[in-house]
């Protein structure tokens, strides 16, 4: 079953881009990375989403966070498209601030399960669906969303959970929902009251349940 699951190694695997020939894992270096995935060059929702990505791009650097992006079309095909990308978000002339890896042959998308079986193309071709995948430093999968392809996706939402993805990295803590930084955090189950009391200076609230059980602990970082 192809795929990737939370937790694996993501492939290094060789492409193609508009930047040239890249080894995935040598082009994030010691970054974060996002790979995210398009049906086709030259279609409406996508050129919405890269152009949101162009504009923010700025938001993913403030993060450290490196930026590729994937269609199943050639280079020649992405650069064109990238034309229309930049027109879109009135920048004309300026290049797409991150590459797009051409998958043509498809071998990538089926490698990471991106396929999205309703959506086909005129020759009954899967179409690849939109997956948003963020791997830590560690070359690690931290988190897959899978949109199809007739939903485009909410990038202050990406943000959101990599400024979460990166806070829990580094502290022994969860993020509620809807959580925005510099909102609450949640105290991790597997934490006792002592070693919380000790890691968070701010102390802990805890909310009282009917059951008694006091797993509501929010702290202020
Ligand atoms: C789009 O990007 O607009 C799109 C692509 C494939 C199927 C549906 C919509």
């Amino acid at each position: 079953m192809p795929g990737i699951l939370l937790g694996d190694v993501f492939p290094n695997f060789e492409a193609d881009t508009t930047a040239g020939w890249i080894k995935f894992h040598e082009f994030l270096g010691n970054s974060w990375g996002i790979l995210f995935s398009h049906p086709r060059d030259f279609t409406p929702v996508c050129t919405t989403e890269l152009a949101c990505a162009a504009k923010i791009e700025h938001e993913f650097k403030k993060r450290g966070v490196k930026m590729i992006a994937l269609s199943i079309d050639s280079v020649e095909d992405h650069k064109h498209w990238s034309k229309d990308v930049m027109a879109f978000n009135d920048d004309a002339g300026s290049p797409l601030p991150f590459p797009i890896i051409a998958d043509d042959n498809r071998e990538l998308s089926v490698q990471l399960g991106m396929l999205d079986p309703d959506e086909k193309d005129k020759d009954g071709l899967p179409l690849t669906a939109r997956c948003v995948f963020v791997v830590g430093p560690d070359k690690k999968l931290k988190l897959s969303i899978l949109y199809p392809a007739t939903t485009g996706r909410n990038f202050d939402e990406i943000l959101r959970v990599i400024d979460s993805l990166q806070l829990t990295a580094q502290k022994k803590v969860a993020t509620p929902v809807d959580w925005k930084p510099g909102d609450k955090v949640m105290v991790i189950p597997s934490l006792s009251d002592a070693e919380a009391a000790s890691l968070f200076p701010h102390g802990m609230t805890t909310k009282d349940l009917p059951s008694g059980k006091n797993y509501l602990r929010y702290t202020q970082l």
